[in-house]
């Protein structure tokens, strides 16, 4: 029997390269070998309050992205989270075996209290234990991430062997972060620190959609320094950022090619820039095209929603009615 695979982008808006290199390229290849549910998690975007009319924007918006990288409707199964309400059951059993202190530990939720203090809310303590029951939902193995979502695996394990230990029963199997490369990816963003991310603002993103007119104005306004002052220098951290965008998008030549030029002290930042711009605009070239496509086709996006929430109900259905069983729930 085919390894059953999960994962889910969060319905923030357009899908980054981050979520492109980080997780999506590798929903692509997946499709092909495993059994796969790839999911809008629509609920974990509640924990930023967003207005209705926003919230289906970005939903739209995602599943369009989804299908313009390649996903295949035929061959893997494509849903939106909260249309499968078997999720949130498993979410309230599993809720009874997560800790205050380890949810608190979160490197995720500690990285929220610093930079929204003013909203600390339970969703956001909790969100690990939802993204648990997304994946233990299909009893999954495999779920392709990127780095950021390691620790998030860890406590999807930790969720599942509690259950397991409590009723004594093997009965969720281990999930664990996959990606094809032999480590998890991070892609940085532009803004001279840290990682790709929408939370860090539109101009530290490109996005899938961009036009190249906007690609080639964001990285030319992307953080650099005066230059390298001597020959051979470690690269600060902005610098290196770009020069790894530049091993995702570019050939090994042009890596190469700047990376000597950086080491003879001989780099300009404008012309490096303009390569990575443009080399940018070719990865998202196809995706740009049909994405445009696809979201004018309304009667194909319901569709795809449709039949994948079936499908995903189907598998949540199953393994629910077992938990239901094993935790003691009888009918009279
Ligand atoms: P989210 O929406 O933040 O990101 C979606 C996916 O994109 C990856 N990613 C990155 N990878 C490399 N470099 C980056 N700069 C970068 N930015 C984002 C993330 O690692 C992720 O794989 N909690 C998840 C969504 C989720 C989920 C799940 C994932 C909910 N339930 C169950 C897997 C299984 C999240 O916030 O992803």
């Amino acid at each position: 029997m085919k390894e059953t695979v999960v994962s889910g982008i969060r319905s923030t808006g357009k899908l980054h390269l981050g979520n492109y290199y980080g997780a999506v390229k590798n929903f692509i290849k997946m499709q092909d070998e495993y059994n796969c549910y790839f999911f809008i998690a629509d609920w974990h975007s509640l924990t930023t309050h967003p207005t209705p009319e926003n919230l289906h924007g970005n939903i739209k918006n995602v599943v369009v992205d989804y299908l313009a990288c390649g996903l295949d409707p035929e061959k893997s199964t494509i849903y939106v989270q909260s249309d499968v309400p078997e999720i949130i059951e498993l979410y309230l059993y599993l809720n009874m075996n997560a800790y205050l202190g380890e949810l608190e530990r979160a490197t995720s939720f500690k990285d929220k209290v610093r930079s929204s203090p003013d909203n600390v809310n339970a969703g956001l303590l909790t969100y690990p234990v939802l993204m648990a029951a997304d994946i233990l939902i299909h009893k999954a193995t495999k779920v392709p991430v990127g780095k950021d979502q390691e620790q998030h695996l860890e406590m999807a394990r930790t969720f599942g062997n509690r259950f397991n230990r409590l009723y004594n029963q093997e009965y969720f199997p281990e999930p664990y972060a996959f990606s094809y490369t032999d480590k998890l990816v991070k892609v940085p963003g532009l803004d001279g620190k840290g990682k790709m991310g929408k939370s860090e603002g539109d101009a530290n993103c490109i996005y899938l959609s961009d036009t190249p007119e906007a690609i080639r104005k964001k990285v030319s306004r992307a953080v650099t320094d005066g230059g390298p002052t001597e020959e051979n220098q470690q690269k600060p951290e902005a610098i290196q950022n770009l020069f790894d965008l530049m091993k995702i998008v570019s050939t090994e030549d042009t890596l190469t090619h700047f990376d000597d030029l950086y080491n003879k002290m001989a780099i300009r930042y404008g012309d490096f820039k303009k390569q990575l711009a443009e080399d940018m605009v070719i990865a998202t070239e196809p995706m740009r095209q049909r994405i445009n496509d696809i979201a004018n086709d309304n009667a194909y996006l319901q569709k795809v929603v449709r039949l994948g929430a079936e499908k995903a109900r189907e598998s949540a259905q199953r393994t629910i009615k077992e938990v239901r069983e094993l935790i003691g729930f009888k009918s009279f």
